[in-house]
Formats: structure tokens, C-alpha cells, sequence
């Protein structure tokens, strides 16, 4: 089941809140795959403020980041900095469960991440941002809808936006949680913001299913929420 909300820019941070509490009410451990990039940072932002008031309570949720970068663990650039940066400041909020990309064996990095989350049952909620090539977390167009957890190659186009912050440094490679963990979750909420977003957003909704646009593969999802602003959702059919 897919479910496509659309609302103003400025609703953006607030509609994606409500999508994860409503998938999330559930109870009160549930583990969630984490996003970075700028698309969650008003949702972030959002739990903060709504946390700070004391109308959010997460404190017992189980949270993993969904992918990392090829880079030095603590580079101002990497997700885990991302996480201190934006997700830290929400109270209550607990450690993330990061990919080490300084570990000396990345296989049996990207296992012990597999390990991790069979063991909490799977995700209950895959938060997600789409690439402009319709990448989700680190699985880039191509990558299989049975992917598990592992190192991947970076796309051109990814190593392009993440030039903007790694300059000279931007990673070859990065880690990631697979098509398999991350649409398998009971809920998968997919957000995007932008006019940039729109050419995507509309092939990973109203194209073919393919893995040419990993996004379209939510639709095997349980349930699929797409959260996206007005600009984002400008090429839409509907
Ligand atoms: C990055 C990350 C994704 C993210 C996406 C969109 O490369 N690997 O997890 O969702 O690209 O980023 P942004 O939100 O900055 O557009």
C-alpha cells in the first residue's frame, strides 16, 4: 500500500513527523533506519522542538543509521558528525547505531550491522531520502531488491552532492543497510523536499517498478508513505 501526502514547504518537517508517529505508535521500542542529508533535517529540527516541550518521547527506540560514508570516521562530512549534529540535540534521543567505515574488515562491518538489526526483529520504520537518481540510502541504481547490508561503490552522481561538503576528500565507497532491510520494514516513509526532488519522485511513484530507481521498489513495501512538498511533488500524475 502506497500513501502520498503532499503539503506546503513550510508543513515539510511537521507531515513527516506524523507520518513516523503514526507509524511508530505502535510501541515504544521500535527500531527505525535513520536518514541523513538535508532532506531530514526539518523533521529532526521538528522532534527537537516538539521533544523540548515534552510531547515527544522516544527515548526508547531503537535507532540505526541507514548508510555512512568511505571516509574518516570523524570527518566534519560524515553521517555520524550528521547525527551530533541534528539528531543528538533531540532530548531523550537515543545513540545511533553507526557503520564504522575505519573498521579494519568491512565485511564483517556491514555483518555486524546485518547481525544487529535481525536480531532486534528488522526495522519497524525505514525513514528514508531518495537521491536525485532515486538511490535510497547508499543502494544505487542497479543495486538488487534482495541487497542486504554492505560496501558499495558511490555513483558519480552521489560522490557529485557529496562534493559539496567533502570537497578533494569525497568518498569512492560507503556502507549501507540493503533494499532488503530497509523495504522490508513494516512501515518505509520516503521524504523529499525541492523542485530538484520532482523528476525523481515522479519516476519512483508513477514509472515502472525497476531497479534502475531503487526508490520504485517501496512499492513491495507493507506500506509506503511518501511525504513531499509542494515542488517535490510538481511532476506527479495525480
Ligand atoms: C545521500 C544519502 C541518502 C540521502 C540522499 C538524499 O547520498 N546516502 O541517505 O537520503 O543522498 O540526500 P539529500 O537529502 O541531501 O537530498
Amino acid at each position: 500500500m502506497t500513501d502520498i501526502r503532499i503539503v506546503p514547504a513550510a508543513d515539510f518537517g511537521g507531515a513527516c513527523l506524523e507520518a513516523l508517529q503514526e507509524a511508530g505508535a505502535r510501541s515504544r521500542s521500535i527500531t527505525v533506519g535513520l536518514p541523513t542529508g538535508s532532506t531530514p533535517i526539518a523533521l529532526y529540527a521538528e522532534m527537537a522542538s516538539v521533544a523540548a516541550a515534552g510531547n515527544l518521547d522516544i527515548s526508547g527506540w531503537r535507532p540505526f543509521a541507514i548508510d555512512e560514508y568511505g571516509g574518516a570516521r570523524l570527518h566534519p562530512c560524515s553521517n555520524r558528525r550528521f547525527f551530533e549534529r541534528h539528531w543528538e540535540s533531540i532530548s531523550g534521543a537515543p545513540e545511533v547505531e553507526q557503520f564504522d567505515p575505519e573498521a579494519p574488515d568491512l565485511e564483517a562491518e556491514a555483518r555486524r550491522m546485518r547481525e544487529a538489526i535481525d536480531a532486534a526483529g528488522g526495522l519497524d520504520i525505514a525513514l528514508l531520502g531518495i537521491g536525485l537518481n532515486g538511490h535510497v540510502a547508499f543502494n544505487e541504481p542497479g543495486s538488487a531488491a534482495g541487497s542486504t547490508v554492505r560496501r558499495v561503490d558511490l555513483s558519480e552522481a552521489s560522490r557529485e552532492s557529496a562534493r559539496a561538503c567533502w570537497g578533494d576528500e569525497t568518498p569512492a565507497w560507503g556502507l549501507t543497510l540493503g533494499l532488503r532491510e530497509l523495504f522490508s520494514a513494516e512501515t518505509v516513509i520516503i521524504m523529499a523536499h525541492g523542485a530538484a526532488k520532482a523528476d525523481i519522485v515522479a519516476r519512483a511513484i508513477d514509472g515502472p517498478e525497476t531497479v534502475h530507481v531503487p526508490a520504485s521498489l517501496s512499492r513491495r513495501s507493507a506500506r509506503a508513505i511518501w511525504v513531499l512538498d509542494e515542488a517535490a511533488a510538481s511532476r506527479l500524475k495525480r
